[in-house]
């Protein structure tokens, strides 16, 4: 495993996204055992970021690292995020980045991670409410008691990211960036690249659709949130199986998977660039993380990055309102 730095923070290339160890995908939640060994098997590969949210829940993926981190805590860069909780009555899905807020979140994450500090502490999604040099502020606070190392953003425009970085520094920015999501390119790649800040890509196997290993909606259980995925939805599903096919194509003739070539497609990017793919499975991580020993020509990069644009949007309506764009 290679380790590369953002903005000056240490982590290994490819990291390990935790989420959908509890919430969200099919399979979510059953099987505690394999989540934990997942996590042990990335921490021998060499991965040091491991990606959660208090959100995540609410509450139990941390709860769950907490479990799986125990006696291994030092060999970790922990990132967790604040900001989709209102611990002021209003509760879980619902904006709230102001400084009392964080001080509550943060409480509660430190508590429920078993640590007393937090490695890069994002703000979850920007609050339209709370001037983002409140929200700088007080992580930088946080980060002068000790209880926070780094501060990110997530899903944040070139403004914000500017803003927030004036007040305090930004060390790395997490968005949706993968083959079949290219939309940091155009406007947040450039600025942090100016800045010196990294790029965390989230979904960076496009939900796992690009792994070719979804070819129908079947295989969702009820409460998989792709369901209600435009991507992943009726025609959309439909036309975006043919992304999947070319990614397969390209993996066949690389020799490699198309996890992997997804993967090693975002490691070409730039080496201020660290995915955290998602997954359950120690099979799953290691087939993960040794993207990183992939080397793709410059045509399998040009092939790969001019692949036709997606069906469908990367949220729903309602969940795209809190992205900036
Ligand atoms: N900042 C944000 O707003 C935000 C939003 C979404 C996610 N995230 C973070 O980003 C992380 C990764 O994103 P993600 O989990 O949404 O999407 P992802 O990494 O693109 O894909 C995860 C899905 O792909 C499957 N998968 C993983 N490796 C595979 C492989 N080699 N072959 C076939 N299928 C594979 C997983 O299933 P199994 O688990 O069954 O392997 C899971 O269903 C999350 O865990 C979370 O920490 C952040």
């Amino acid at each position: 495993m290679r380790y590369i730095k953002l903005n000056g923070l240490e982590v290994s290339r490819v990291g390990l996204g935790a989420m959908g160890m509890t919430a969200g995908y099919t399979g979510s939640g059953t099987d505690e055992a394999e989540s934990i060994r997942t996590v042990h098997r990335a921490l021998e590969l060499g991965v040091t970021l491991i990606d959660t949210a208090e959100i995540y829940g609410p509450y139990t993926n941390e709860e769950l690292l907490r479990r799986a981190l125990q006696g291994r805590r030092e060999q970790v860069v922990l990132a967790t995020k604040f900001g989709l909780v209102s611990h002021a009555g209003k509760g879980a899905w619902n904006l709230d980045s102001g400084p009392a807020n964080i001080r509550t979140a943060v409480e509660g994450s430190l508590k429920r991670l078993g640590t007393d500090h937090i490695d890069l502490y994002y703000q979850h999604r920007v609050d339209p409410n709370t001037p983002i040099e409140e929200t700088a502020g007080a992580v930088g606070e946080l980060i002068a008691e000790g209880k926070v190392r780094c501060f990110g953003l997530s899903e944040a425009g070139p403004d914000t990211i500017r803003r927030a970085h004036a007040v305090h520094p930004v060390t790395a920015v997490q968005s949706e960036y993968s083959l079949w999501t290219r939309g940091v390119e155009d406007r947040v790649l450039p600025v942090l690249r100016e800045l010196g800040i990294g790029l965390v890509p989230f979904s960076p196997l496009g939900r796992g659709f690009l792994t070719g290993t979804i070819r129908s909606t079947d295989q969702f259980d009820e409460d998989d949130f792709r369901r209600d995925n435009p991507r992943f939805t009726g025609e959309n599903f439909r036309r975006n199986l043919a992304i999947a096919d070319e990614v397969q194509a390209l993996a066949a003739e690389v020799g490699a998977t198309p996890a992997q070539v997804a993967l090693a497609w975002l490691l070409a990017q730039g080496d201020d660039i660290a995915p955290i793919p998602g997954t359950k499975r120690v099979a799953r991580v290691e087939e993960n993380t040794a993207a990183d020993g992939i080397t793709l020509t410059g045509d399998q990069i040009e092939k790969l990055g001019s692949l036709p644009p997606a069906a469908g949007d990367t949220h729903t309506a309602s969940q795209a309102q809190m992205l900036e764009r």
